[in-house]
């Protein structure tokens, strides 16, 4: 499956796709990053690779998040994007591009859905005080954080844990969670059907 990965930022679980990605029998390439953020570091990190980038910027249009999303979709349709994997990309989108790529678009979160939504999640984390916390991924519905999850994985909370030690543990955990949960969708092993998971 042609794949796009949207990012906004350092682009660390774009990475860990595209090299998944690379294995002969991996169901899914990585065909385009995209970012709405010019100048990314993710964005280098994928040409060294070889891979195909673009960059939509939301701020070119004025608060019409529509506007901003036919735009990226008229990218992702020149490169015959099938699936999109959302990878620290920063912008809430509407149910009219939700809609337009239902089962088709999914979503790493660093919390353990349904806990822990919106952002900050290490710090909700610490502040909750659980004793374990980790990293989802799910399909994307219009309500934010809220689709159905693909898989997750688990990482302890230890005393003394900040925001960056805990962070970085749960980021260890999506660098490899991701790309299997991309290969299950890719396949058609796991698909969205009637708003739920399905697993064939
Ligand atoms: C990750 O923690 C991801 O779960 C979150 O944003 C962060 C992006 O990091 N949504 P990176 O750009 O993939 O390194």
């Amino acid at each position: 499956k042609r794949t796009a990965v949207l990012i906004s930022g350092r682009g660390s679980n774009m990475l860990s796709l595209a090299e998944a990605a690379q294995a002969d029998d991996f169901p899914a390439e990585i065909a385009l990053v995209l970012s709405n953020i010019p100048g990314a570091g993710g964005l280098e990190r994928a040409s060294a690779l070889g891979i195909a980038t673009a960059t939509v910027d939301h701020r070119a249009f004025n608060r019409d998040r529509e506007a901003f999303e036919r735009a990226m979709d008229e990218v992702l349709r020149i490169n015959q994007i099938e699936l999109i994997a959302l990878a620290g990309f920063m912008r809430i989108m509407t149910p009219w591009f939700v809609r337009r790529w239902e089962g088709r678009l999914i979503n790493i979160h660093p919390s353990l859905l349904p806990l822990f939504k919106g952002t900050h999640t290490h710090r909700q984390a610490l502040e909750a005080g659980v004793t374990e916390h980790g990293c989802s991924v799910h399909f994307v519905v219009p309500e934010l954080d809220a689709g159905p999850v693909i898989a997750q994985a688990k990482v302890p909370v230890l005393p003394g844990d900040d925001e960056d030690s805990l962070s970085q543990r749960v980021l260890a955990q999506e660098h490899t969670l991701y790309p299997r949960a991309l290969a299950e969708v890719a396949s058609g092993r796991v698909a969205l059907v009637d708003g739920a998971i399905a697993r064939l």
